[in-house]
């Protein structure tokens, strides 16, 4: 069982209210210059991740508080009953065991008193024994041919997470193509079909229910392309596999269960890049590497598990991020990485984070009255400075931000790398001094110009800075230094959810779109007019049908 405790009803929640009034009124600048051994203080470092969160409007008595927070909050249970395999998940009565599946020491993990590591480990030798056949050669298509293009049919986290995966491994890959198709807009099937060859083509259909409604239909869509492009029925087995919770399911829609890859309901959608459903980053990048991205995050699980909260990172960036959340009243959260293999990572984590943490009833059942998930949005560095960073140095919301980078590139062309880390270590250097209006005076004198134009100019040259950020520097890019990234991401989203009291993982909240869809799907099929709705949706509905 979590715990319920109201945080806003603890000791420290009072506390930090005070003490925000009085860190509201100080600038970073001072903190930095107040104290030499600020970065040494408020910075950590995990195997080839350096985590620096000293450009933040904390101190130790911050920092000492929203530990205590966490303790009052009872994240040290909340932390056993995960790994335990407790029910967690109390809304959809399942335990949360995605870290059971990056479980590289195999110490048994029970659900309801039965170890789940023999059945992960199944499936993961089946991956690497499936993923070795096509990368090879040896698995052939209905006419004999090698495999080329595998295209991975999901959506959400069936597709999010091996998308980002791949790309942002894409230095690793080898000379498979990976295609990915999850909208149920018929464009995104018609224009990956468009270069695709049915006899060299493998389809894995990625759903952990194989009922949603765009899998199957894009799934159904693939397989008449298939059977139109010369297959037979007999031929499906060779072109099609599963990865999925739901043997029946897949039973049913003609797929041999042999070639299924299993995963378990206690894997939910959002955290399962890690189960079977990153079959297409083994395909893309191998297994070996596949199980370095699974060490690096089991490495990450390790650190959280056992780490005390002050040196904590998952934790101390979940506790940050509440300090802005629930006392800044900061409502969103940037995450930029320069690395353009990551160009997904901000949309990976809108799921993760937003699904998992858009909650507004508290495990209590009640209408929560403070702030819970933030929104996170994100691209990479630096064709965000070109597009909306004005927003974040001068606009009138404060937006912290995650930027992370790489020390080292995999494509070390001339002076780019050198150019793309100067932006890097600019910005929130930028974001956090600002520009006084001292200086912007001084700089037009030096440009020659007259009072009267310096006057009319330099109010909208200053920055006011003090603007948060978290720096994250990764040595290189890796498949283990990206499992440990996004493990960290994935913990930081846990924390905030103990402490905000609410369940993370479920998502009922995408659930009423989906049954109105199904609703009005059959009212689509013929041209009466449509009276059920509201005004406004019968309009449009009407409209529709009119153009079509
Ligand atoms: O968006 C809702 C959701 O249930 C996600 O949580 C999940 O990742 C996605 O749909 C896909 O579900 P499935 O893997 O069952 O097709």
């Amino acid at each position: 069982m979590l715990p319920t405790t109201d945080f806003t009803s603890t000791q420290s929640y009072k506390y930090l209210t005070d003490h925000y009034l009085d860190i509201v009124t100080k600038n970073l600048k001072d903190l930095f210059d107040a104290d030499s051994q600020r970065f040494e203080k408020f910075s950590l470092q995990f195997e080839d991740i350096l985590v620096d969160y000293s450009k933040n409007r904390i101190d130790d008595e911050t920092l000492a508080l929203l530990i205590q927070l966490a303790r009052e909050c009872g994240l040290n249970e909340a932390i056993d009953a995960m790994f335990s395999g407790e029910k967690i998940n109390a809304t959809e009565g399942r335990p949360v065991l995605h870290v059971a599946l990056r479980n590289r020491s195999n110490q048994p993990v029970l659900v309801d008193g039965q170890d789940v590591m023999p059945d992960v480990n199944r499936v993961l030798a089946h991956m690497k024994n499936f993923s070795d056949k096509v990368i090879s050669g040896e698995w052939k298509g209905y006419t004999g041919k090698a495999i080329t293009d595998v295209v991975n049919i999901g959506i959400g986290g069936s597709d999010l997470g091996p998308v980002m995966v791949t790309e942002a491994l894409k230095a690793y890959k080898n000379h498979l193509s990976l295609h990915f198709v999850s909208n149920v807009d018929g464009t995104h099937m018609a224009e990956t079909l468009k270069i695709l060859n049915p006899e060299t083509t493998l389809f894995l259909v990625a759903s952990k229910t194989f009922t949603t409604q765009e899998t199957m239909a894009n799934a159904h869509s693939a397989r008449n392309w298939f059977i139109n492009g010369g297959g037979k029925d007999e031929d499906v087995a060779k072109h099609f596999a599963a990865l999925s919770t739901n043997s029946k399911g897949v039973a049913e829609f003609g797929i041999d269960t042999a070639n299924m890859f299993e995963f378990w309901d206690w894997v939910g959608g959002r955290y399962s890049l890690w189960s079977a459903i990153g079959l297409s980053i083994s395909l893309s990048i191998g297994f070996e590497n596949f199980t370095e991205l699974l060490a690096g995050a089991h490495a990450m699980d390790e650190h959280f598990k056992n780490t005390e909260f002050e040196e904590n990172i998952p934790a101390i960036l979940a506790l940050i991020g509440i300090w802005h959340n629930n006392f800044f009243e900061a409502e969103t959260q940037a995450i930029l990485p320069y690395d353009q293999y990551m160009h997904r990572f901000a949309a990976y984590f809108q799921q993760g984070d937003m699904e998992s943490n858009g909650k507004h009833v508290d495990r209590n059942g009640k209408h929560v009255d403070y702030q819970t998930g933030p929104v996170i949005w994100g691209e990479p560095g630096t064709n965000g400075q070109h597009a909306f960073y004005q927003l974040i140095h001068q606009g009138t919301k404060l937006i912290p931000c995650d930027f992370i980078a790489p020390a080292q590139s995999h494509n070390p062309l001339g002076e780019h790398h050198k150019m793309l880390l100067s932006n890097f270590f600019a910005q929130t250097e930028a974001l956090m001094n600002g520009k006084t209006e001292d200086v912007v005076i001084d700089e037009l004198k030096k440009a020659g110009k007259t009072e009267e134009e310096i006057k009319a100019i330099a109010p909208f040259k200053v920055f006011e800075g003090n603007r948060p950020t978290n720096s994250i520097l990764v040595k290189k890019i890796t498949p283990r230094s990206l499992g440990s990234l996004i493990a960290m991401y994935e913990h930081k989203i846990f924390v905030q959810g103990i402490i905000w009291n609410i369940y993370s993982f479920d998502q009922w909240g995408v659930e009423l779109g989906k049954q109105l869809a199904g609703k009005i799907l059959p009212e689509l099929k013929d041209d009466a007019e449509v009276t059920s709705h509201d005004s406004s949706t019968n309009g449009l509905i009407n409209q529709y049908k009119a153009w079509r």
